[in-house]
């Protein structure tokens, strides 16, 4: 039996994460992204900000009727109509929080909010005790913690546990702190904020200077109990804390923790790949644990100590992250059951009929292409047959493109726009260029292609090349994907599934755009 303390992991890829420039995501992105996050078994979702747009308490809606083993929760300033916004998104959850938060120091107080301290404190206890006539989970954040005055904060986090929140996060929002400092922060609120036992202190950190995950994990050494973080450290400007960063270096430290999370961690690159792909924020090959170079050995000497001991070399194992070997999984003559079995050995479970029919129909197709089919092409497979389910106006049929030594590229296509055919064609400085001007002379959507990136799914030439197009339209940003052995094929489905979302009027807004 383990006497360690549980160190929770609140993550906030969903809503902190969505407020990196271009990291927008549908409702179905969100609920496919929440469903990895509770197989990765993390404590608390915060899947957005209900007020922030009738989209994002849509999304905050459905993420909570959809995930039964995680909280869910959902962000409110401390004001009546975000809280009462918040609550109602949740009523469907199983375990559901709301966390508000209200600005605490100086420059905040006086620039931003224009109130005083006082009332700062009576808005905070009046919004958390609000907030628990919804649920008995309720986080309250003094936003800007970092640059807050000790003897306010503590001053604040006494009123506010008085008043019923359970737990107590401290932000620092700009991303300012420096590891011993912000630990012995932590060290002195629990010391003297005389109630201090009866709520759990949480750390919220920014990456500002590139300290996020250590600000953390000092935090944790003075008695944190909740980490909030993203996956990828995806968030606000320079992000958040890495999830798998904190998560990792708990465990492999863990004589210096005396606390330890419950999460499966061999799902973190299945939750980093997913999280990657929807957003279009590609993850650095030398980023810890989930880059590609994160357990290669470049160097003779590494490489035959590792061979000779893993551990002369290696302080964690691929495989506890969830690093596969590229191995052949299937091939063509695998029946829909054993498809059916591999998926779920992933720990990727369809939501109908429809779509794994749908998904072993591309695995057919890809298994006459490929010889050999690897666990992350059956990752994009799953992708990509989610998003031809979906609600799409504007499909592919067929596509033609011409590209030679000293000629324009032409390309020449076939698309279903609401169910009639119709053809196109353009020129292009490229291939996909002509591509894309011949899905614009049909589609006309008017957007503005904001980023354009491939990624190969595996090694080899006959890969599959995975595409995501940004596109912008009238401040609304939304991402594409498409995944095939052909990256002209690829790049033309990446552009038609995000055309399909910025032609669905009823999607949300982005909360950054989104009039609060
Ligand atoms: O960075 C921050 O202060 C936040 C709060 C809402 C917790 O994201
Ligand atoms: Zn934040």
């Amino acid at each position: 039996m383990s006497t360690k303390d549980h160190l929770m992991i609140f993550d906030t890829t969903l809503r902190d994460g969505e407020q990196s420039p271009g990291a927008s995501m549908t409702r179905d992105e969100k609920i496919r992204i929440a469903k990895a996050l509770e197989r990765l078994r993390v404590d608390v979702i915060e899947a957005g900000f209900p007020i922030a747009s009738p989209g994002d308490f849509e999304a905050v809606k459905a993420v909570a009727a959809a995930v039964k083993d995680s909280r869910v929760c959902g962000l409110a300033r401390a004001l009546d109509a975000d809280i009462d916004r918040a609550g109602e998104a949740l009523k469907g959850a199983n375990a559901g929080r709301i966390h508000t938060f209200i600005a605490t120091s100086p420059i905040h107080m006086e620039k931003k909010l224009r109130m005083s301290p006082d009332q700062v404190l009576a808005q905070a206890v009046h919004a958390v005790k609000r907030a628990r006539q919804f649920t008995d989970d309720v986080e309250f954040s003094p936003e800007d913690a970092g640059r807050s005055e000790i003897d306010f904060l503590c001053r604040i986090l006494e009123a506010v546990i008085a008043a019923g929140a359970r737990t107590v996060n401290i932000p620092d929002t700009v991303g300012y702190n420096i590891p011993d400092q912000f630990g012995s922060l932590i060290a002195t609120l629990r010391e003297r904020v005389p109630n201090a036992d009866q709520a759990i202190f949480s750390v919220h950190c920014h990456n500002d200077l590139g300290l996020a995950v250590a600000n953390s994990l000092a935090a944790v050494r003075n008695g944190a109990r909740q980490v909030e973080c993203t996956i990828n450290g995806l968030g606000e400007r320079a992000g958040n804390a890495a999830l798998e960063e904190i998560v990792m270096a708990v465990r492999t430290r863990a004589d210096l923790f005396d606390c330890a999370t419950r999460l499966d961690t061999t799902q973190i690159m299945t939750c980093s790949r997913l999280v990657s792909t929807i957003t279009g924020f590609p993850v650095q090959p030398n980023k810890a644990v989930v880059g590609i170079n994160a357990f290669a050995h470049e160097s003779g000497i590494h490489q035959d100590g590792v061979l000779k001991n893993r551990e002369t070399y290696e302080i964690m194992r691929a495989q506890d992250v969830g690093w596969t070997e590229n191995r052949m999984v299937l091939g063509k003559h695998s029946g829909r059951n054993a498809f059916r079995a591999r998926l779920l050995e992933l720990g990727i479970t369809l939501n109908s009929e429809e779509e794994l029919n749908a998904a072993f129909a591309r695995f057919k197709d890809l298994a006459d292409k490929k010889h050999e089919i690897f666990d992350e092409d059956l990752q994009a497979l799953v992708t990509d047959a989610t998003l031809e389910t979906a609600n799409e106006r504007v499909k592919l049929v067929s596509l033609r493109v011409c590209s030679e030594t000293g000629e324009t590229p032409h390309a020449q296509l076939v698309l279903t726009v609401d169910g009639v055919e119709q053809t196109g064609s353009a020129s292009g400085g490229g291939p996909v260029d002509a591509t894309f001007k011949a899905i614009e002379s049909i589609v006309k959507s008017d957007a503005v292609l904001r980023l354009y990136s491939v990624n190969a799914i595996t090694s080899g030439t006959d890969a599959q090349g995975e595409v995501t197009v940004r596109l912008e339209k009238g401040g609304r940003v939304v991402n594409g994907q498409g995944a095939d052995t052909d990256i002209v094929i690829a790049s033309a489905k990446a552009y038609l599934n995000a055309c399909n979302t910025i032609l669905h009027p009823a999607e949300r807004a982005h909360p950054q755009i989104a009039d609060v």
